[in-house]
């Protein structure tokens, strides 16, 4: 079989795992692998795809990024996009695996739906694809925010002062939540549960009477500004899948300059930013990008189309895209509050 494999969306560490998990088994097979540029930009225009070989495949694994590039690429505007990618698939693949979160599944979903012979694999940084316990990059990124409250907390404490952290998660707080609990964050705000600016310098100002010279508070890029304080968005941009790009409403020097109008404190903000999806993938990111990888190749020879890899407790199993494609994943209230117990 010729078995063409894209990554799209923004990249994460644990790609290139999925990649050589994938194409180590379908090479052992005696399958073909196609690696396909920049997402879906590969099947939209001229088609892109290169066979891949073993030689592309070796020490790879604990590779950050992708090597085959990734985009934001939009298939509607201009419209037609879709129809272009079916027409690509049917002419030069026998089957697609498609790498992605929520925007790329609802694409592969679509196709699937129209009887292309597409699988999915679960990656998002953000962690909230439905249907999965395991999104590839969601423990390197927790790894790199627990790693940097290690650090910011010496300095905070040093200088009697709060740190606002604000880390990346678009519509859920996954990333703020583990990584501070990970890191002992002080206070986590995220867009599950959202609270008012009024509560957040209540909360600090609970914590230094009772004698915590500091704090460090994280606080997720996707929280709504409305209930912290009736903030506009400003100067927010939109493109292909994923749409707004949330680091330029900047809310963590928003929380921040509250903090400091409010009096009384010495405030700093970091923003983890693109440092929380560059570099190399934890081991656990690779094992189990290796594992959805690897189970994807089986779905593509078992003839499973329409289907993902995912990881439920400490297996591997295949659900529809569809499920993917239309929900959700977010923070439930027992873990929030476990989070909250530590504030
Ligand atoms: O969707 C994953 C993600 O890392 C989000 O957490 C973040 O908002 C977004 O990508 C940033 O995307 P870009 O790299 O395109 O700015």
């Amino acid at each position: 079989m010729r078995i063409g494999v894209l990554t799209a969306g923004g990249d994460a560490p644990g790609l290139n795992a999925a990649i050589r998990g994938l194409g180590q088994m379908a090479f052992r097979n005696g399958h073909e692998i196609i690696g396909i540029a920049n997402g879906w930009a590969g099947l939209a225009g001229d088609f892109s795809g290169r066979p891949l070989y073993q030689n592309d495949l070796i020490g790879v694994v604990g590779q950050g990024g992708t090597l085959l590039g990734t985009a934001r690429f939009d298939l509607d505007h201009p419209a037609g996009g879709r129809d272009q990618v079916l027409k690509t698939i049917s002419e030069h693949l026998d089957a697609l695996v498609a790498i992605g979160g929520d925007g790329t599944q609802r694409i592969s979903s679509w196709l699937a739906e129209r009887g292309a012979p597409v699988i999915g694999v679960p990656k998002t940084l953000d962690n909230d694809l439905e249907g999965t316990d395991y999104c590839i990059g969601f423990d390197t990124a927790v790894s790199i925010v627990a790693e940097s409250l290690d650090r910011l907390y010496t300095t905070a404490a040093s200088h009697h002062r709060v740190m606002v952290v604000e880390t990346m998660g678009r519509a859920t707080g996954w990333v703020a939540a583990m990584g501070g609990l990970a890191g002992g964050a002080d206070l986590i705000v995220i867009p599950e549960f959202p609270i008012t600016m009024d509560q957040i310098i209540a909360h600090l100002v609970k914590r230094r009477s009772s004698n915590n010279a500091f704090s460090i508070v994280v606080v997720a890029e996707g929280i709504n500004l409305e209930t912290i304080g009736g903030h506009e968005e400003a100067g927010v941009s939109t493109e292909g899948i994923g749409g707004v790009r949330l680091a330029t409403r900047g809310v963590g020097q928003f929380v921040a300059s509250q903090i400091d109008a409010h009096g009384g404190f010495e405030v700093r903000t970091t923003v983890l930013g693109h440092l929380q999806r560059g570099g190399s993938p934890t081991a656990y990111d690779r094992i189990w990008a290796t594992r959805v990888g690897a189970a994807a190749f089986d779905a593509v020879v078992a003839e499973q189309f329409g289907m993902i890899p995912v990881v439920r407790g400490s297996h591997v199993e295949l659900v529809p895209l569809s499920v993917v494609a239309n929900g959700q994943r977010q923070v439930p209230r027992e873990l929030y509050d476990l989070c909250a117990a530590f504030f």
